[in-house]
């Protein structure tokens, strides 16, 4: 009884599998003697299945080793070799840059975990390990490496980056100041705009509508410290009045430690915090 039973489900199933090679062969009739061709056939037909049912999550990744490259045909710094993989590998690979040199600022990015610009970021010779180069952290992505700045550059507006005066210069054509005065700009007016600070300042993930972020700051202090403009109490009132604005960043120095330029936006914006503090009544100062 068993050897018949165990006829009946043996017959049963390899009725069932040879009832799937005619459908298979009856799908793919090119592929008759190819199996491996035939399964690669049907495992495509049954992903392309899988996808059609699934609404959401549809979007998959896909690492791929492509590019060997030899850094002996390739400039030394990240940016050669972007070029040189947009140049001869894939075109469509999209990123921001301009000058080369360190000061547009516009091919900042995400390399190794660091933020900072790919012009001035030298490629890393251990040629064991890979370099992961990432857009700006917290930022929204408009494709691959470059990001959509629109907030950063409307929070640089807000601070009214241009010398206001109320009175004509001397001479009618330039305000002039001491070679003292000049030097107090050092610093500041080196920041190039490339958003690696404010990306890289958590106050400013969690807060980037209100909170300006460390670029923004330093550039307002740069104004604020400029000895021909004559508005440096507004402008500190301006980023003081929200308690936000200024008082957003807590010190953790994220952006400092990142800026490719050296600059220090910490310092900028414990300087205003302290010219602020100074300049109202304790009792409001206690409450913030
Ligand atoms: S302060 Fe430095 S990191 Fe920030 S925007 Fe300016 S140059 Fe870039
Ligand atoms: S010091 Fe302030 S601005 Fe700089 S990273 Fe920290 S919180 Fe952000
Ligand atoms: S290309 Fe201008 S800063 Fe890098």
């Amino acid at each position: 009884m068993w050897r018949s039973l165990f006829r009946h489900v043996y017959e049963k199933a390899g009725g069932l599998l040879e009832l799937g090679k005619k459908e298979a062969s009856q799908k793919f009739p090119v592929l008759e003697d190819r199996p491996a061709g035939r399964r690669h056939a049907e495992q495509a037909m049954e992903t392309f299945e899988t996808i059609e049912k699934k609404k959401g999550a549809t979007v998959k990744e896909f690492r791929i080793y492509r590019w060997s490259p030899d850094l002996t045909a390739c400039g030394p710094m990240v940016l050669d070799a972007l070029q040189k993989i947009k140049a001869e590998d894939d075109s469509t690979l999209t990123y921001r840059r301009s000058c080369r040199e360190g000061i547009c600022g516009s091919c900042a990015m995400n390399i190794d975990g660091t933020n900072t610009v790919a012009c001035l970021k030298p490629i890393d010779a251990d040629t064991s390990k890979p370099t992961t180069i990432t857009p700006l952290p917290h930022m929204y992505v408009i494709k691959d490496l470059a990001v959509d700045l629109t907030n950063f550059y409307r929070q640089y507006k807000s601070i009214e980056p241009w010398l206001k005066t109320r009175r004509l210069s001397e001479d009618g054509r330039e305000y002039r100041q001491t070679p003292a005065e000049r030097k107090r700009l050092d610093r500041l007016y080196e920041c190039i705009l490339c958003a690696c600070c404010s990306s890289s300042c958590p106050s400013y993930w969690w807060n980037p509508e209100e909170f300006l972020g460390p670029a923004a700051l330093l550039q307002a202090y740069r104004w604020i410290c400029d000895s021909r403009d004559e508005f440096a109490d507004q402008r500190l009132q301006a980023l003081t009045e929200d308690q936000k604005r200024l008082y957003g960043c807590r010190t953790i120095k994220n952006c400092t430690k990142t800026c490719p330029k050296s600059l220090d936006p910490a310092g900028a914006i414990h300087k205003m915090k302290a010219r602020h503090l100074l300049s109202v009544p304790v009792e409001k100062a206690e409450s913030r």
